[in-house]
């Protein structure tokens, strides 16, 4: 049976959320498909960076090398023999969730195909270990869109404990996402963060209360389709996030192209400092409008819809 984890968004809240404030994500239509199928020799998967099938024993690729994890949660011997298809239409700069959407979707392929009976709970329990292959300090947002989907609230307590909610929206609404086409390791992204904030408490506690207020105020505009309030939080959190120092060049200007093009608001999406942005842009016009600035600009952009 081919499954799935989502792609995602963060409307609101990346890397504050590290640090337990609270979070606002939509998954996305695109997805990594994953089925495990009986092979005749070995534990083969498709590396979907390489796009050549890896054997484990004899390669190393990110699912390869996480290969060994996964037998040991699913109780699978070595000597067992299967193949793991993947296939993703998640673009791999940054900032979609494609690592938090690969290993959901490889953790519900051998949950299938094991018959492991795992809830979508476990699933993603299993998917936040994970994770940590991909950078050391994952808040578990990234995973909790890849394996729920639709838009969610979610919060990490100090114990380490999740509180998620799910932000149901009237209606879907359209936005575009730009792809810088940089690609960046999102660990080193939050471990310089980390390293700034040590080293500049204050200036850090005045953007860490405003972005506290913030999301909570994000919450209540998603919830009363205010999206031109929406739009207007979205531009405050990507400035937050510039003075972070975590946007880039590239990330900065697409969201001036948007903001142009009459985007209601446009904020870099994930870790940032490369990867992906977004534009609030409802209305297939709008949509259309600032998708072709995008590409007229020589980015990549993507058409789809949260909610
Ligand atoms: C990455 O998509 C989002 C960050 O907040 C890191 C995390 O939450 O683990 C930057």
């Amino acid at each position: 049976m081919v499954v799935c984890g989502y792609g995602k968004v963060i409307l609101f809240g990346e890397h504050f959320v590290v640090y337990g404030l609270p979070a606002i994500a939509s998954a996305l239509e695109l997805r990594v498909t994953a089925e495990v199928i009986p092979a005749e020799h070995g534990i083969a998967a498709d590396d979907l960076l390489s796009g050549k099938k890896v054997f484990l024993g004899r390669d190393s690729a990110p699912i390869i090398d996480l290969m060994p994890f996964f037998l040991k949660k699913f109780n699978v011997p070595k000597d067992r023999h299967f193949y793991l298809k993947l296939a993703s239409d998640v673009p791999r700069h940054g900032g979609l969730g494609s690592s938090a959407a690969l290993v959901v979707a490889v953790t519900r392929a051998m949950n299938e195909y094991f018959k492991s009976g795992f809830s979508d709970e476990q699933v993603n329990k299993v998917a936040f270990e994970a994770e940590k292959y991909f950078h050391m300090t994952p808040s578990g947002v990234d995973n909790t869109a890849a394996t729920y989907g639709g838009m969610v609230w979610f919060q990490k307590q100090p114990d380490n404990r999740v509180t998620m909610e799910r932000i149901k929206l009237s209606q879907p609404v359209e936005i575009v996402i730009g792809d810088t086409g940089v690609s960046r390791d999102t660990g080193n992204v939050v471990q310089g963060l980390r390293e700034r904030k040590e080293n500049n408490p204050e200036k850090y506690h005045q953007i860490f209360a405003e972005a506290e207020s913030l999301v909570h105020e994000a919450k209540q505009a998603l919830l009363g389709c205010d999206l031109p309030l929406v739009g207007e939080l979205m531009n405050r959190n990507h400035k937050l996030l510039q003075d972070m120092e975590v946007s880039s060049y590239e990330l900065d200007s697409l969201c001036k192209v948007a903001l142009r093009s009459w985007a209601l608001g446009a904020k870099l999406t994930g870790a940032g400092k490369g990867g992906c942005m977004l534009a609030l842009t409802p209305g297939r016009n709008l949509q259309e409008r600032v998708a072709n600035a995008f590409t007229d600009e020589g980015y990549t952009a993507i058409k789809t819809s949260i909610g």
